[in-house]
């Protein structure tokens, strides 16, 4: 299986609860390696533009709003198929139907408030990253 990188978001309930750390230690016991991480607190208009694929859905202004609401901290998680594995190590986007173990069923508060966000493709995981992250600050 190839080595990917692919882009993870603790979110603002995360942060609020200091659950990074928690989160970080089930990313690397998956084998998921953190190679670049950074605390950053977006702006509405910066949330809108990281989620402008779901512009059209009913639930964009308030995920954007509550993107904005309090810091994150952006990663680039590596490993062997570290997409899929990233997105198995978070569970299903509504913590209620997230499986046992999962970051969203340990952590998680509301499928708004759900913890964390893992890019779910080869194509989105490399928009995200750059959206974020530098090549120079990405540290294997
Ligand atoms: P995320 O993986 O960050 O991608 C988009 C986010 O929209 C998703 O996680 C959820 O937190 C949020 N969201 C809010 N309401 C819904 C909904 N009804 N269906 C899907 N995602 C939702």
């Amino acid at each position: 299986m190839a080595v990917e990188q692919t882009l993870s978001l603790n979110k603002p309930d995360a942060t609020r609860r200091i659950l990074v750390c928690a989160i970080c230690q089930v990313f690397e016991a998956a084998g998921l390696r953190i190679v670049a991480q950074k605390r950053l607190h977006l702006t509405l208009e910066q949330a809108k533009a990281f989620y402008a694929v779901h512009a059209s859905r009913p639930f964009y202004n308030d995920l954007c709003s509550y993107m904005a609401s309090g810091p994150i901290v952006a990663m680039v998680l590596q490993g062997e198929g570290a997409i899929a594995k990233n997105r198995d190590v978070m569970g299903a986007t509504n913590p209620a139907n997230a499986a046992e173990g999962t970051i969203r069923k340990l952590f998680a508060e509301s499928i708004e408030a759900n913890s964390v966000h893992g890019s779910d493709a080869p194509e989105t995981a490399v928009q995200e990253i750059a959206y974020f992250f530098s090549g120079l600050e990405l540290v294997g």
